[in-house]
């Protein structure tokens, strides 16, 4: 480390942060470059764990509680939070204003860009290559052969969002699913 003097004027501190963001970056984000606008929102995966599951977070990383999600979040809306292992997912609120029982992992299973959701086509479709999947995950035109990964979505005794790995069929396309 020696040898990395501050010959650029950098100061040390301002470059030991850079350095943490680098490496939080690195770590957590193997697609970060691709992540751009979402990098500040999931950069520090940080969640209260519920046996197995973990409860859901908003843009500003605070828990989401139903009731005042669903406030704001009307019929066949799909909204990025923070899901298992920080991973960007979908809570998606079906048309008679519940939440759905399963979220949708956000991460293209083509090559990892984050698909976002287009509400005039009614699809997910992904900016990097074109792939498509329609509005509950599944894939629909390539290059990505695989839906988008599943979640369970459960209500805690709070109110609070919890999302918990799926584990069974999926029911979209009746196979085991390929991410568990
Ligand atoms: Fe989504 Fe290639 S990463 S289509």
């Amino acid at each position: 480390a020696s040898s990395l003097p501050h010959a650029d004027g950098v100061p040390e501190i301002e470059r030991r942060k850079l350095m943490k963001l680098l490496l939080i970056g690195a770590v957590g984000l193997p697609t970060a470059g691709m992540l751009a606008p979402y990098s500040a929102f999931f950069a520090s995966p940080r969640s209260d764990s519920f046996g197995g599951g973990i409860a859901a977070k908003d843009e500003h990383g605070n828990d989401i509680i139903t009731s005042q999600w669903l406030k704001t979040h009307g019929p066949g809306d799909r909204t990025l939070t923070q899901g298992l292992k920080g991973d960007p997912t979908y809570l998606m609120v079906e048309n008679d204003r519940t939440l759905a029982t399963y979220g949708i992992n956000a991460v293209c299973t083509h090559l990892g860009c984050i698909v976002p959701w287009n509400t005039v086509e009614k699809k997910f479709v992904c900016p990097c290559h074109g792939s498509q999947y329609n509005n509950v995950g599944e894939v629909v035109r390539g290059p990505a052969h695989l839906s988008l990964a599943l979640v369970h979505t459960d209500i805690d005794d709070d109110e609070k969002v919890v999302f918990a790995p799926w584990t069974e069929t999926d029911f979209r396309t009746g196979d085991a699913p390929w991410w568990s």
